[in-house]
């Protein structure tokens, strides 16, 4: 092999990840030991899926370079990056929270990098912090896809890493198959939350836990929101859920500047068809003007401190505190 392994970056679900050096060149890459069935082989349709992320090219994306396949392994060469975004929070946040400077540029280039997936009608379907990869010049990578989709969705087989729920759409914990780049938007909603509270928003046990969690939050649907879905997605079973009257963002997180807010609530729609698309999220004020992150921002849509504290206290506090923090090192850009 044309690479040096070095030590072990990561464990994923399918996969062993390894610091390596190329002989020819001496460039530090990413080597992806898939792990094979001896059985099964190379199922084909991740070879096809492997060959299409060759050629999606992106600065959001990372560079797959090279695929070594022989009979028994399938190793995959991607660029080098230092950490997921999971570890960046940990390590660089304030209990995990992340300042709004971070929060707005990771959350853009989040988007860019899924915005071009769905031009090139690719799905990631497995979007949250840990399949997200930060090089030392802040620049975050979309990571760990098309494979979710090649290989089935693989649940705790080859490692003590279970598969999360955690950024799954109601739509397809409801039963939908039908779905599309609006899944990967509500991925990219919660980890919008992620990031700024430091907790994943919802965190369920179970598929039903799960729905039950973001009905909490979200409110039941209301009767037009669950027809639609039904029409859209006939496979899925009609059933009774909770009634809930829903949690208003702001209460969950008081120190949000509002227009942060306004776009997560658009990118967490219970309805598919309502979630915005990459592209909108991109053009929305959040990003196009500098409010949200301007220094004189001080929470005047704060008032609500309260409803926090009503809703279990999860969220609101802690964030208080980082959001306390980030005043200070508010003007910080991506370590
Ligand atoms: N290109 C890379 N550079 C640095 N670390 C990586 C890279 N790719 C993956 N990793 C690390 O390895 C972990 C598992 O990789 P991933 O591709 O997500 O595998 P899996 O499909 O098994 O989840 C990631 O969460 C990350 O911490
Ligand atoms: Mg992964």
């Amino acid at each position: 092999m044309n690479y040096v392994q070095l030590e072990k970056l990561g464990e994923g679900t399918y996969a062993t990840v390894y610091k390596g050096r190329s002989r020819l060149t001496n460039e530090i890459v990413a080597l992806k030991d898939i792990h094979l069935d001896a059985e099964e082989g190379t199922p084909s349709t991740a070879i096809r899926e492997i060959s299409l992320m060759k050629e999606l090219r992106h600065t959001n994306i990372v560079r797959l370079y090279d695929v070594i396949h022989t009979e028994s392994k399938l190793m995959l060469v991607f660029e080098y990056m230092e950490q997921d975004l999971k570890r960046y929070m940990d390590m660089h946040g304030t209990r995990s929270a992340l300042d709004p400077v971070t929060v707005r540029s990771f959350m853009f280039q989040l988007l860019k990098g899924t915005a071009f997936c769905h031009e090139n009608r690719v799905l990631h379907r497995d979007l949250k912090p840990q399949n997200l990869l930060i090089n030392k010049r802040g620049e975050l990578k979309l990571a760990d896809f098309g494979l979710a989709r090649a290989f089935g969705i693989p649940v705790n087989t080859f490692s003590n890493e279970v598969v999360t729920l955690w950024y799954r759409a109601p739509d397809v914990l409801l039963g939908s198959r039908t779905y599309s780049t609006s899944i990967d938007i509500w991925s990219a909603g919660c980890i919008m939350a992620e990031m700024i509270s430091g907790t994943p928003l919802f965190r369920g046990r179970d598929n039903n836990d799960q729905l039950n969690q973001i009905i909490r939050i979200l409110g039941t649907p209301d009767e037009q929101t669950i027809k639609r879905i039904l029409n859209d997605s006939p496979e899925i079973q009609n059933r009774q859920l909770p009634r809930m009257p829903g949690v208003p963002l702001q209460s969950i997180f008081p120190k949000v500047h509002p227009l942060a807010l306004d776009l997560l609530d658009k990118l967490l729609k219970f309805d598919p068809t309502q979630r915005l698309s990459a592209d909108e999220a991109l053009r929305h004020p959040y990003f196009t003007t500098s409010a949200a992150v301007s220094q004189s921002y001080e929470g005047d849509y704060a008032q609500d401190a309260t409803g926090g504290a009503q809703y279990g206290g999860t969220y609101a506090p802690q964030y208080a505190q980082q959001a306390a923090g980030a005043g200070a090192a508010g003007s910080a850009a991506p370590k």
